[in-house]
């Protein structure tokens, strides 16, 4: 079976042995020469809820990750594992109930929806939108806006309205504007969901491509989409609220191959 059939509905969260997090530094290759210098950092992160009926119902569960700047790090998991809840703790839009939580900034969360995010009617407007708060000159606005446009690949759409665009050119004039705003991180909820394949590429290389060219930009990809892995630097994989892998994207996609073809043989014994 293929990475891209394997359903995440086939592995068994109850029955996979918990691996213990490595050593918190990354396996994966730098793409920059410092690799101690970490952009996103999370060290037992708890998370709890409690229901109206006074039931307490944790959603994460002691949760590390370590991610080295500069690098596309992808968050991995079953549907309703946790990911959002933790991309959300990371962007500040959650508290934890415990543990600690580092993120370099400016960071910057994006939408899973792109009508959720872009609001003004031009490209151009949309991506000068979050520079308002910023003390600069219409030249250094303009600059800014046509470089972080360039960085994903949307600079010729510079006049377009907004609602003419497909969903993935939304969403990389959304990563545009965090690029705009010299955001460091950039926090990624399942933005090719809505998105056909073609869209889905765009998306993709724009991040990478935008991590090559400034160098110090990280970005954490959450996705439940097995072959996106193969674009990342680094990768967390999560079940049942808990980090059971993080590091090499190649020794987790072996994990999950190893689990799902043992899920196989435990149904045809
Ligand atoms: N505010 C909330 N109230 C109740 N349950 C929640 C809340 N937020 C998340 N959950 C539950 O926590 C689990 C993890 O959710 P989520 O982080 O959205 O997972 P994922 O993004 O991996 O699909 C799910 O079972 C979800 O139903
Ligand atoms: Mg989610």
């Amino acid at each position: 079976m293929s990475l891209r059939q394997m359903n995440y509905s086939a592995l068994r969260p109850a029955s996979s042995p918990h691996l213990p997090l490595p050593p918190l530094h990354s396996t994966a290759p730098s793409r920059n020469a410092v690799t101690e210098n970490i952009a996103i950092e999370g060290h037992n992160v708890s998370y709890a809820i409690t229901t109206n009926q006074g039931k307490f119902v944790p959603i994460l569960k002691n949760c590390s990750l370590r991610i080295p700047s500069g690098q596309l790090w992808m968050l991995l998991g079953p549907n309703g594992c946790g990911k959002s809840t933790l991309l959300k703790i990371l962007a500040g839009l959650l508290k934890p109930t415990d543990g600690f939580v580092y993120v370099t900034k400016p960071k910057s969360y994006v939408f899973q929806n792109p009508d959720h995010q872009v609001v003004l009617p031009t490209v151009e407007a949309d991506v000068a939108f979050g520079l308002g708060k910023v003390n600069l000159t219409r030249d250094e606005i303009k600059s800014r806006v046509a470089r972080a446009l360039d960085a994903v690949g949307m600079l010729e759409y510079l006049k377009r309205p907004v609602q003419t665009l497909s969903g993935g050119q939304k969403q990389r004039v959304a990563i545009a504007g965090a690029l705009a705003e010299a955001c460091k991180v950039l926090l990624l909820d399942e933005l090719t969901t809505f998105l056909d394949e073609n869209d889905q590429m765009g998306v993709i290389n724009a991040v990478k491509d935008s991590l090559e060219s400034s160098k110090d930009v990280t970005a954490l990809w959450v996705t439940h989409r097995l072959e996106e892995l193969e674009y990342a630097d680094g990768a967390v994989y999560m079940e049942d609220g808990r980090v059971v892998m993080h590091g090499d994207p190649s020794s987790i996609m072996g994990f999950i191959s190893s689990k799902q073809s043992s899920y196989i043989d435990q149904i045809n014994s």
